[in-house]
């Protein structure tokens, strides 16, 4: 566009001043004509080049300032994607932290789990292992039993139930067959008049109990008693009629004296 001003401005001084120099000023012959008749339609040529230029250029200019604010729009975009993205990472960050704490938790379960397991087996195997004891024993069936001159372990012959085979009805004596806490329990019964039942309760040479009732007018005596009891292995628990005492059993399962393991201990305990 400047460029085509400054080649107008050219060609019309270089036109004047072969005028002047010709002496005759402005006396147009046809060839001068012709020239100028051409330097018109180069100028509006010209002309018609810089409009056209000029629209290019407002067309040109429309486009950029188009491109300008797409441009802006986009950046915006992005703007807000890189947020996104940026949020996007801090909730990852927080979600690895909550899968981090939730696996040391799941980690710290499966110990205790492991843990539990042992436990279990080892009670398992305490359970297949537990000495299974437990008796229950009437003393006769023929009546009375007693008097006699001297104190008399009672053998207890009629076996309800002997687990463990821990009491013996031939010696009346029940053995510990491993260390632990035993319950014992026992009754007797006696008819005869004007007699003394009287019952102990051994734990090896040891009196537990001493229990007597007097039959001193019509009717009938009984006792009972139950103790827990702790045990060494290979200790013994019986009963003894005291002397000149009698007991009394029949066929109804009157005189009885039972007892089971409680639960047994370690050695520590
Ligand atoms: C017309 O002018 C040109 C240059 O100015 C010149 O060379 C030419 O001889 C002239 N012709 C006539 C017929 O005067
Ligand atoms: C047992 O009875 C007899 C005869 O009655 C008597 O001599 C003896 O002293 C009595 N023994 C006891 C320990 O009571
Ligand atoms: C006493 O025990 C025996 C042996 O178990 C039983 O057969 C009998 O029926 C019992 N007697 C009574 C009265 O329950």
């Amino acid at each position: 566009m400047r460029g085509a001003t400054v080649t107008v401005v050219l060609l019309l001084c270089l036109h004047r001043a072969r005028c002047d120099d010709g002496g005759a000023a402005w006396n147009i012959n046809r060839t001068d004509l012709g020239l100028a008749m051409n330097f018109w339609a180069e100028l509006r040529e010209l002309r018609d080049m810089v409009i056209e230029h000029k629209v290019e250029l407002n067309h040109s200019t429309n486009k950029m300032e188009f491109l300008q604010r797409e441009n802006a729009v986009l950046k915006d975009k992005l703007c807000s994607v890189e947020n996104k993205m940026e949020e996007l990472k801090r909730e990852n960050a927080d979600l690895k932290a909550t899968i981090g704490a939730s696996e040391n938790k799941i980690s710290v379960l499966e110990t205790k789990i492991f843990s539990n397991e042992a436990a279990v087996k080892e009670l398992q195997r305490e359970n297949t292992d537990r000495e299974l004891v437990a008796f229950s024993v009437g003393l006769t069936d023929v009546g009375q039993t007693g008097p006699f001159t001297t104190d008399t372990t009672l053998k207890f012959t009629k076996v309800f139930s002997n687990f463990g085979h821990a009491y013996n009805p031939v010696t009346g004596i029940f053995t510990a067959p491993v260390k632990g806490v035993y319950y014992f329990r026992f009754n007797a019964w006696d008819a005869r008049l004007s007699n003394v039942l009287r019952l102990r309760l051994y734990h090896n040479s040891k009196i537990v109990t001493e229990s007597y009732d007097v039959n001193d007018a019509h009717g009938y005596v009984s006792l009972s008693n139950a103790f827990v009891l702790k045990l060494e292995k290979g200790d013994v628990v019986y009963m003894v009629l005291r002397t000149n005492t009698t007991v009394w059993d029949d066929a109804n399962n009157r005189t009885t004296f039972s007892g089971f393991l409680l639960f047994p201990l370690t050695s520590e305990r």
